[in-house]
């Protein structure tokens, strides 16, 4: 299947600026040279940029910072994922901050719907990223996203009228979380939405824990979007982010997850956002990011056995 790479330069969406950068150094650690090499054809759409009107958005209760940027990043960012979808194409989203998944998971989910596919979102990180702009402390956009693609309301103005999907809240699933602001967790207690925490994982171990998930969406045929913030990984191994939190995944942690998705035959999209590397260090987490997507196409350490024999 070919790849579909586009890099979404976008910064606003953070508290602290240097995001715009992530695609370039994702490029530089050698994303795009890493796949080819592994066999799969990339159809690399290069980084967009901003248009010179940006569209207006209706003031919001509370505070969302830079709306009218971000609105345009995701609907730009919307046409890329469906039309991509539309083609047959895996999308690559190379981020930039994580308010771009208003964006492309909204082209991805209007292709779901308009193809009646289940959609199922994996997010990956230390943040739930559930605020809206009524709750979040700090009017941070990237703090949204998740909230945005469940329907919560104040967030309407970013795509206005424009076509976009949704995802239903049962549908999310967010994993490795450590840091939820205080009205945020109300609201995804009200929702009902699947928080795997560190502390689940430190319990039950990745496998376990994916293996739910990744079953639930081969039971319904559906499609399997991944969105991969940094920060889920342990900063010791991933400085490179502008939110760091003690306490993320471990090297063999995030490896396992990736290899099980790519074993799984099920994901259908990926976002990798908030690198950050004004903050890294000697691009050790942009290389590690490159084996870690890697890994979801199909790097193996070494050959498994026949499928019957991979007792679960
Ligand atoms: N919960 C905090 C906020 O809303 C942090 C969000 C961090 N999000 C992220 N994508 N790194 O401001
Ligand atoms: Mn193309
Ligand atoms: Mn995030
Ligand atoms: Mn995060």
């Amino acid at each position: 299947q070919k790849l579909m790479i586009v890099g979404a330069p976008i910064e606003e969406g953070a508290g602290r600026l240097g995001a715009l950068m992530g695609p370039a150094a994702l490029r530089t650690a050698g994303l795009i040279r890493t796949l080819e090499e592994m066999g799969h054809p990339v159809d690399d759409h290069g980084d967009l940029r901003l248009p010179q009107t940006l569209p207006a958005v209706a003031p919001v209760a509370g505070l969302a910072h830079h709306i009218e940027k971000i609105a345009a990043w995701s609907r730009m960012l919307c046409v890329e994922t469906y039309e991509a979808m539309k083609d047959g194409s895996f999308p690559v989203i190379l981020g930039g901050d994580h308010s771009l998944s208003m964006g492309s998971v909204g082209g991805i989910a209007r292709y779901c719907q308009e193809n009646n596919r289940e959609l199922f979102v994996l997010w990956l990180d230390a943040h739930s990223d559930f605020n809206t702009p009524a709750t979040s402390p700090s009017g941070n956009m990237h703090g949204m996203s998740a909230a945005l693609l469940c329907n919560e309301p104040g967030l309407e103005g970013v795509f206005g009228d424009e076509p976009h999907g949704l995802i239903k809240p049962e549908n999310l699933h967010l994993f490795g979380i450590r840091s939820i602001d205080t009205v945020e967790r109300k609201l995804l207690r009200e929702r009902g939405i699947d928080v795997i925490d560190m502390r689940q994982i430190d319990e039950f171990g990745v496998a376990k824990l994916m293996r739910r998930i990744i079953e639930r969406v081969q039971k319904a045929n559906g499609i399997l979007h991944v969105s991969f913030d940094v920060d889920f990984i342990d900063p010791s191994l991933a400085p490179g982010v502008g939110t760091t939190v003690p306490g993320g995944a471990t090297y063999r942690e995030a490896h396992l997850v990736m290899e099980m998705l790519h074993d799984s035959g099920v994901v259908g999209s990926l976002d990798i956002v908030e690198l950050n590397p004004f903050l890294d260090d000697r691009g050790k987490s942009a290389m590690l990011l490159v084996d870690l997507v890697a890994s979801l196409f199909g790097r193996q350490i070494y050959e498994r056995p026949a499928v019957s024999d991979q007792s679960a």
